[in-house]
């Protein structure tokens, strides 16, 4: 069986964890690979909301081994508190396995993202002040604790005596802060590490052995390809790498056992944070776009900033993780426009860039959008279609449009937030299906 990706295409929040959920169903193993609590994914399942911060959201589904791979940062606290929520709900989440590997973020961490925030001024990245960044710092510098050292009390005592020196001359000699102790943080820890415990494990052997036994193996990508640390709009990106490549690391899954990636595309385009947003609408339809589709932050709360599709940011989606399919959702919010835009390159000084620059959010300075402009679909609610089929001719043309543009085929639309308000495009296979595909010519 081939492993399926799921990944956001622009600035994250396109629905990655509607889908995953909605693939998870016919999934054996889903896996989260990267981010942490700046991650917020939006389940509706049977009338009820879900909000994943950490968590897959494949655990929704019964039965399925939900993993948090070694590229995960985690807060104890934060995850504690989705696993009692959880159960709480009578979600079973004895599936869940949190690899030994993935980072633990700790109150400096939090504390840090918001001092170096406060001190970049102007410049703020608007990060979600979870700790995420400083976390990854530590855990390239080699000064960070890992899971498997939070569920043991000695390694962590020598671990903290270790790094937070060090940690405490930066918080109070750089930003003037306050230091921690070494008992005062395992003292705030314990519970947590205790209640966490028995979900921590080997998940390379875990993903390891489904490989060898033929499992159904999905992959949850957070954040999304233009936060990318290497290619995304640097440095207005987060600390990981969202990209499908990053599934491969440090889960234990080789790229060869990769055959799908779906890359999650909002029929418009959003971004939260500071950074270049060339197709970004500061005006009543942007307005519009916000409050038809709720457009605030799951984690934070924020406004999120809202654009026309930028599908030419798409085509660089499409390259640097292969995408094999698109999930074009959203289609809803767009509904009662009588024209609706595309961005399908920019222009720079005159001149046709020829593809879309990666790397640098000054890559993006000057750059002007050309939209191409395709009919709307009045209808003001087609959240109750079912069918592709169905949708408003001109809501057909517009997934065509994208998918040309793509140049990868469009596998399931949605028209609203709930599991049974997305469904496949004619000729797609259902969930199930995909696990099946090949992603390699002539297979
Ligand atoms: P993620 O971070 O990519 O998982 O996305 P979020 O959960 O942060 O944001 C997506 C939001 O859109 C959530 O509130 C979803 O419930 C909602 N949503 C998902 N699909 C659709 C859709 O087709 N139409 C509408 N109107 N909302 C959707
Ligand atoms: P999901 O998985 C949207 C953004 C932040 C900020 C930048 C750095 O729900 O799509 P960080 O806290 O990671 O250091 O912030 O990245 N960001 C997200 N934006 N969706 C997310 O996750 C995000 N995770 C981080 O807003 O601009
Ligand atoms: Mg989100």
């Amino acid at each position: 069986m081939g492993a399926v990706v799921v990944v956001g295409t622009h600035w994250g929040d396109e629905a990655k964890g509607k889908f995953v959920d909605l693939i998870g169903q016919d999934a054996d193993v889903v896996i989260r690979y990267g981010g942490g609590p700046n991650a917020g994914h939006t389940v509706q399942v049977g009338g009820g909301t879900y909000k994943f911060h950490l968590i897959p959201s494949g655990i929704l589904s019964p039965g399925r081994i939900c993993v948090m791979a070694d590229g995960m940062v985690i807060d104890p606290g934060t995850l504690a508190g989705e696993v009692r929520a959880l159960a709480d709900r009578g979600v079973d989440v004895s599936g869940l396995r949190i690899s030994h590997n993935a980072h633990v973020i700790l109150p400096y961490h939090r504390d840090l993202d918001r001092l170096e925030e406060a001190r970049r001024g102007a410049a703020a990245i608007g990060t979600t002040g979870r700790g995420v960044g400083p976390c990854y710092a530590d855990k390239a510098s080699r000064t960070g604790i890992r899971m498997g050292d939070l569920i043991r009390p000695e390694r962590l005592r020598a671990r903290l005596e270790a790094i937070l020196p060090l940690r405490n001359d930066v918080l109070v000699k750089v930003h003037g802060s306050e230091p921690y102790s070494v008992d005062a943080l395992m003292a705030a820890l314990e519970a947590d590490a205790r209640a966490l415990a028995p979900y921590v494990a080997d998940t390379q052997a875990i993903a390891g052995e489904a490989l060898r036994t033929g499992k159904r193996i999905l992959f949850e990508g957070a954040q999304a390809t233009m936060l990318d640390i290497d290619g995304g709009t640097y440095p207005f990106v987060t600390s990981s790498h969202p990209i499908s490549g990053g599934a491969t690391i440090g889960t234990g899954v080789p790229p060869t056992a990769i055959e799908q990636v779906l890359g999650v595309v909002k029929a418009y385009t959003t971004r939260v944070g500071a950074g270049t947003f060339p197709t970004e609408l500061d005006d009543a339809t942007g307005e519009r776009i916000r409050t038809r589709g709720n457009e605030y932050g799951t984690t934070t709360g924020r406004p999120r900033r809202c654009g026309w599709l930028d599908a030419f940011a798409l085509t660089y989606s499409v390259q640097v993780n292969g995408l094999t399919g698109i999930c074009i959702g959203h289609l809803d919010v767009l509904a009662g426009f009588d024209t609706v835009r595309i961005c399908t390159g920019y222009v720079r000084d005159g001149v046709a860039l020829p593809a879309f620059p990666s790397g640098d959010v000054a890559n993006l300075d000057g750059c002007v959008p050309v939209f191409e402009d395709l009919a709307g679909w009045p209808d003001d609610d087609i959240s109750s279609v079912r069918r592709f089929e169905d949708l408003p001719a001109n809501a057909q043309a517009y997934v065509r449009r994208v998918e040309a543009l793509a140049g990868v085929p469009a596998r399931f639309v949605s028209v609203g937030p709930a599991r049974e308000q997305a469904f496949p495009t004619p000729g797609s296979p259902a969930p199930a299906g995909l696990f099946a595909l090949s992603s390699r010519p002539g297979a």
